[in-house]
């Protein structure tokens, strides 16, 4: 049994098995001077160290939390991190004026990414993606999403499945892998379309889940990339062969919400750009939407989702790092709850359910992660602070002590003192 003991402060999120929304989305279940009990990897008891204490049995390993914050591990729901090299002709590029889509038109974005991948070994690929966990654990990061899509070709996606695959086996938190093949159509698929879908919805989609390579098909439905009526097709084939959806939708362009609700995909992601008129659709519904504000900061930009709004409408929003070479090259949910507190009207406490439970339900996880109580999946991550609120405040610097995975602690690189 592992005691986390002497906790300053512990945000439980207790009584959180779904999303949280509205109002409800602030509210963290902080209990002062506290501890944890794990055991088998699972959350025993959570609360004053005197109650937590009744419950252990055998022998305990006891750690000194030192009076710092511990919260529940971050669930990581949207990043893409298959890819070889960061992509730094198009960052001095967008410096010098040119926007994401002028710079994918002239053959950089998420093209010049292509061969990179294409070209890399499988074990190399899957060292890459591992040492990126393992870099994103160090950030307090527990459950990431990864999704391939820079391969492009059969072998290419394949290929990048297994690394999430290997590269997951190695981890210690967890890994929920997503096929996105339907990133952009390849350049020796410029001319025929309606093929490069066709081998997505009639090869490859059945390949990925005979293999179970992925939980979750996702499309990049915008200015682009894919169409509405693409979108729909390979979301058809997702459902036939039993996986679930997702998409990137109105990052570029107005979002197409109402045709693709009939899919209940698990979340829709960036939705910069929604119409108003289909807030009350997406409040109805069990979709997560996941803002990605290190895509607006990275690129740039002067507008970012309209969060406030969201919460107000009753969404279940959720925040992800979308951790790539070419919008988002941060592996960190810290920075990007900076992001949303400064850019986007949350409060820290909204950005860490967010961050947390809301990320869980973002992957069907919310039974199981999210949140510190009985029989919750001991995942936790323990901050060098006093206050919750300072890990959205502290931006650009790590601040995690450590994680626990698996009911076992693992000690990150964070900065002890400051
Ligand atoms: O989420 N929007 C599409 N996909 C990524 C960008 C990928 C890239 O540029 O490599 C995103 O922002
Ligand atoms: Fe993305």
């Amino acid at each position: 049994m592992l005691l986390l003991a002497n906790i300053g402060q512990l945000v439980t999120l207790r009584g959180a098995q779904a999303a949280r929304r509205g109002p409800a989305l602030g509210e963290l279940g902080i209990v002062n001077r506290a501890a944890v009990l794990c055991s088998g990897g699972k959350v025993i008891s959570a609360g004053t160290l005197k109650n937590v204490k009744r419950h252990a049995r055998g022998p305990v390993q006891e750690i000194d939390c030192g009076g710092r914050v511990v919260l529940p591990g971050f669930v990581d729901s949207h990043t893409h991190p298959v890819f070889s090299g960061p992509r730094l002709i198009d960052f001095e590029e967008r410096i010098r004026g040119s926007s994401y889509e002028e710079i994918a038109r002239r053959g950089g974005g998420i093209r010049s990414s292509l061969e990179g991948v294409r070209r890399a070994p499988l074990a190399s690929l899957a060292r890459l993606v591992e040492e990126r966990l393992v870099a994103m654990s160090r950030y307090g990061t527990t459950t990431v999403e990864a999704k391939s899509g820079y391969g492009l070709d059969t072998t290419g996606e394949i290929k990048s499945l297994r690394a999430i695959a290997r590269a997951a086996s190695a981890f210690s938190g967890t890994v929920v892998p997503t096929f996105l093949g339907a990133h952009i159509v390849p350049p020796e698929f410029a001319s025929k379309r309606g093929k490069y879908v066709r081998m997505l919805c009639e090869d490859l989609i059945p390949r990925v889940s005979r293999a179970r390579l992925a939980a979750f098909v996702d499309v990049f439905c915008d200015r682009g990339a894919f169409t509405l009526s693409e979108t729909r097709t390979i979301f058809q084939a997702a459902q036939r062969h039993g996986l679930g959806t997702r998409a990137h939708l109105g990052q570029l362009s107005q979002a197409r919400v109402p045709e693709l609700m009939e899919f209940g995909p698990a979340s829709l992601d960036h939705m910069d750009h929604v119409r108003p008129a289909d807030l009350p659709l997406l409040a109805g519904s069990q979709t997560v939407v996941t803002l990605l504000p290190g895509a607006n900061y990275f690129l740039g930009l002067n507008g970012y989702a309209p969060a406030r709004s969201f919460i107000d409408s009753g969404l279940a929003i959720a925040l992800a790092t979308d951790f790539n070479p070419g919008t988002s090259p941060t592996l960190s949910m810290p920075m990007i709850m900076s992001l949303a507190c400064t850019h986007m009207g949350m409060s820290p406490a909204e950005a860490i359910t967010a961050a947390t439970i809301n990320g869980a339900a973002a992957l069907g996880l919310a039974g199981v992660k999210g949140s510190i109580e009985p029989g919750k999946h001991a995942d936790l991550a323990i901050f060098n602070a006093s206050d919750y609120r300072e890990i959205a405040y502290w931006f650009g610097a790590n601040h995690c002590w450590a994680v626990v995975t698996r009911g076992k602690l693992r000690l990150t690189a964070g900065s002890g003192s400051f």
